[in-house]
């Protein structure tokens, strides 16, 4: 199966799925990485590992739309079955979920409904949660909020700080997106009333 990978920043995630795809019993390969900036670690990875890369800033358009636009054709033009959203800090538009809406995946690093946001571990962390996590979902129009593939929790310990807390979830949602992604490219999937199955 193919495989696009959307990355913003660090691209741990990312290294995770090249890491796992190295083996052909893993049964998906990244034939593509897209970012929405350049310069940052998640395109060296990709490089490193010989994968093709694609940066489209949404400031290189003059719209939102014209936006969604490109990176809509440049990630056809890779034919993927499935693309995650890896730290991708964008929300797509409405010509990308069309396209890719039953094959767009993020992972978010707290357990949704709960944190939704550039700060789940921030935010979990100060609500005073005992339990904190992440969440691999299909995107849909509304901002966290698609139907859950799968969720991995972890200890917030008394002496965390946003570091330690992040670094512990990060280090679950990596296994859990690999485990999930295997498992969704070589089996399949259906989404029914918000609920999906892996047959
Ligand atoms: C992940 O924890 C993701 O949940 C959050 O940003 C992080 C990305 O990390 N939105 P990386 O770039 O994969 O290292």
């Amino acid at each position: 199966a193919r495989l696009v990978v959307l990355v913003s920043g660090s691209g741990s995630n990312l290294q995770a799925l090249l890491d796992a795809a190295t083996d052909p019993a893993y049964g998906a390969q990244v034939v593509a990485v897209g970012a929405d900036r350049d310069g940052i670690a998640g395109l060296d990875r990709a490089a490193a590992a010989g994968v093709p890369t694609f940066v489209d800033p949404v400031k290189a358009y003059e719209t939102r739309d014209d936006w969604d636009a490109a990176l809509t054709a440049h990630v056809s033009e890779h034919k993927p079955d499935l693309i995650i959203s890896a730290g991708f800090l964008k929300l797509v538009g409405a010509r990308f979920l069309a396209a890719f809406g039953d094959r767009y995946i993020n992972t978010h690093n707290a357990l949704l409904p709960s944190f939704p946001g550039i700060h789940g571990p921030r935010d979990a962390l100060a609500y005073g949660v005992k339990l904190a996590g992440a969440t691999l979902f299909f995107v849909d129009a509304g901002v966290d909020t698609g139907p859950i593939v799968a969720q991995v929790s972890v200890p917030v310990l008394d002496d965390d700080t946003e570091e330690t807390l992040t670094e512990r979830i990060k280090v679950a949602e990596r296994a859990q997106l690999v485990d999930y992604v295997g498992r969704l490219v070589r089996e399949g999937w259906t989404i029914e009333n918000r609920k999906v199955r892996i047959p």
